[in-house]
């Protein structure tokens, strides 16, 4: 499979539009599918699938199909009708959009069970991010390897920052450390941070923090189960009272 960087060389296919940046902007709701939209195409990528359907891409994500035509045409692509979309070029396009066809620069800060799981996962590399440095404040651990990548002292954090031009700071301290480490990343440069300590960031404007929440996503899975069990529960209950 080519990493989006190796596509950016990519032309315009037949039915797709050249290059060119979006005039109206792309609307945020739509940035947010997009992520979705690129893990589809990938998986048909290392599949070997060369040209998909809006309908089979649209199943493959969850997506309604006109709301993804929709999406795509913010990025200037409309597809073939009868053929559908270049994957390869789709993939272009929106790794383009998404910023990723270069690589952005990453830190992560916290070697614990969740700094080493992300520094460990060889995925973030082909899907445009590449981990700097990973941090920590307990000596033990400064020196080890994670990833490929030395583990750091968290003194040196403004350094490294400012040393490899990090874009990205990964929050993984235990959330009694998390606002100082956001604090820290902030002063020195940093305006996108993707949080996963359980606690709400204060940051300036003009800083973008994302949450994860593994817990809340379980959440949510656990209403829909109640809610089918609660559907199958009174299904048989109602089948029973006809019987009677
Ligand atoms: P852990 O205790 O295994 O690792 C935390 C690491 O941070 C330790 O190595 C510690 O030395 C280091 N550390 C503490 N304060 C620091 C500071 N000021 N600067 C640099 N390093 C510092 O914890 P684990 O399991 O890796 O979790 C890390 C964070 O991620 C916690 O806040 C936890 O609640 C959160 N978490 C969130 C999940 C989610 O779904 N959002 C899932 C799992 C963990």
């Amino acid at each position: 499979m080519s990493s989006a960087a190796e596509l950016s060389g990519s032309s315009a296919e037949p039915g797709q539009t050249a290059d060119r940046p979006y005039p109206q902007g792309i609307p945020e709701a739509t940035v947010a599918r997009l992520p979705v939209y690129l893990r589809a195409l990938y998986s048909l990528a290392e599949r070997g699938v060369a040209t998909v359907a809006s309908d089979e891409l649209a199943q493959a994500t969850g997506v309604n199909s006109a709301k993804l035509r929709k999406d795509l045409s913010h990025l200037g692509s409309y597809g073939i009708r009868g053929v559908g979309y270049d994957v390869e070029y789709l993939v272009y396009q929106v790794s383009r959009a998404l910023g990723l066809t270069q690589s952005w620069p990453i830190v992560i800060v916290g070697a614990g069970n969740l700094g080493r799981a992300l520094a460990n996962y060889g995925g973030f590399i082909t899907r445009g991010f590449r981990i700097e440095a990973v941090l920590d404040s307990d000596p033990t651990l400064v020196g080890g390897q994670l990833g490929g990548v030395a583990i750091r002292h968290v003194s040196e954090l403004e350094s490294i920052v400012k040393g490899h031009g990090i874009a990205i700071g990964v929050i993984a301290v235990p959330a009694s450390g998390a606002q100082a480490v956001c604090d820290r990343l902030v002063a020195v440069g940093v305006t996108s941070i993707l949080n996963f300590a359980p606690l709400v960031l204060n940051v300036p404007e003009g800083v973008d923090v994302r949450k994860v929440d593994l817990s809340i996503e379980l959440q949510i899975l656990a209403f829909h189960a109640q809610r089918r069990v609660a559907e199958r529960y009174g299904q048989a209950t109602d089948q029973a009272a006809a019987e009677v």
